[in-house]
């Protein structure tokens, strides 16, 4: 364990197994936090990170359940509570899907589909770990992973960028709901990262170069420079941020392109 930071926390990231998820349960578990891996579909990726960080002496817990699904929210919540010893007071809504359609060609259930998981999701994550700690009258920290598409319109993504949208807004409105009980809530806004979400784009070795021509630091993030964004922001060394969106992008939000 290099930095205790999180030693004696519970934390849950919820799409854990894969990209910045897994980044950020490697993070926290090192940073000394139990932690859930939140999954779904096949357990495989999860249960290995979690025997990976049991083998460096850390403590992990593969969880599956699909976020946008209360019932399934709500038992995940209870094992977690059951096998970590009491409330998740770290909160990673992390879990998020993207596919590309105008307007005029997306079906409802696609755009029912994004709303579900990216914005619906957080909602019903948050929801848990509020009641529980305000039960138990504990602090506690909500970190929702959202985007530059918080702020950037995206074409061909609407339903991805109003999730994150209302996600921008929801995270500041619970954040002045639950200040005074002691939980701060945050938003990380990654850039374009190395993760499976952008394999086309990795793939795609014209199409990259001309994103990367549109990030003043010249290249895409790393999964680990965003878990450390998140390991900051629910640290006690933020113990003053809240209701805010802290922007790891390479600049992407500076519009290199505007002069
Ligand atoms: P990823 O595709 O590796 O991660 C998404 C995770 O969410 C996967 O583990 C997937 O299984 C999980 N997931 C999907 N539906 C779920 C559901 N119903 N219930 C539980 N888990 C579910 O890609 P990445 O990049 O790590 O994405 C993580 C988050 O980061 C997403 O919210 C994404 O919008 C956000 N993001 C990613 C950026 C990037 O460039 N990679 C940039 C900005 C934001
Ligand atoms: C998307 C990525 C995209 C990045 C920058 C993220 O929200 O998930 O696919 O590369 O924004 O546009």
């Amino acid at each position: 364990m290099s930095d205790p930071r999180h030693h004696g926390r519970r934390a849950l990231v919820t799409g854990g197994s894969t990209g910045i998820g897994k980044a950020a349960v490697q993070r926290l578990a090192a940073d000394g936090a139990a932690v859930v891996v939140n999954y779904i579909g096949p357990s495989g990726p999860a249960d290995q990170l979690a025997s990976e960080i049991a083998d460096h002496g850390g403590t992990a817990v593969a969880l599956e359940a699909d976020v946008s699904n209360e019932q399934q929210v709500q038992q995940m919540f209870a094992q977690a509570a059951d096998q970590l010893g009491g409330p998740i007071d770290l909160l990673v809504n992390n879990a998020g899907v993207e596919h590309p359609y105008e307007l005029v060609d997306m079906p409802l259930e696609e755009w029912n589909r994004v709303i579900s998981i990216n914005l619906t999701g957080p909602y019903l994550c948050s929801r848990e770990t509020a009641r529980a700690l305000r039960q138990a009258n504990k602090p506690g920290t909500i970190v929702n992973v959202s985007s530059v598409h918080e702020h950037i319109p995206w074409r061909m993504f609407s339903h991805y960028c109003a999730s994150k949208g209302g996600m921008k807004m929801f995270t500041e409105t619970i954040a002045y709901e639950l200040a005074p009980h002691g939980i701060r809530v945050l938003s990380v806004a990654p850039g374009a990262i190395l993760t499976p979400i952008n394999q086309n784009l990795i793939d795609d070795p014209k199409q990259r170069a001309a994103v990367e021509s549109e990030i003043p630091i010249g290249r895409l993030g790393q999964p680990e420079e965003i878990a450390s964004a998140i390991s900051w922001l629910a640290s006690g060394e933020a113990a003053y941020v809240t209701g805010t969106t802290l922007f790891v992008d390479g600049g992407m939000t500076l519009y290199p392109k505007f002069v």
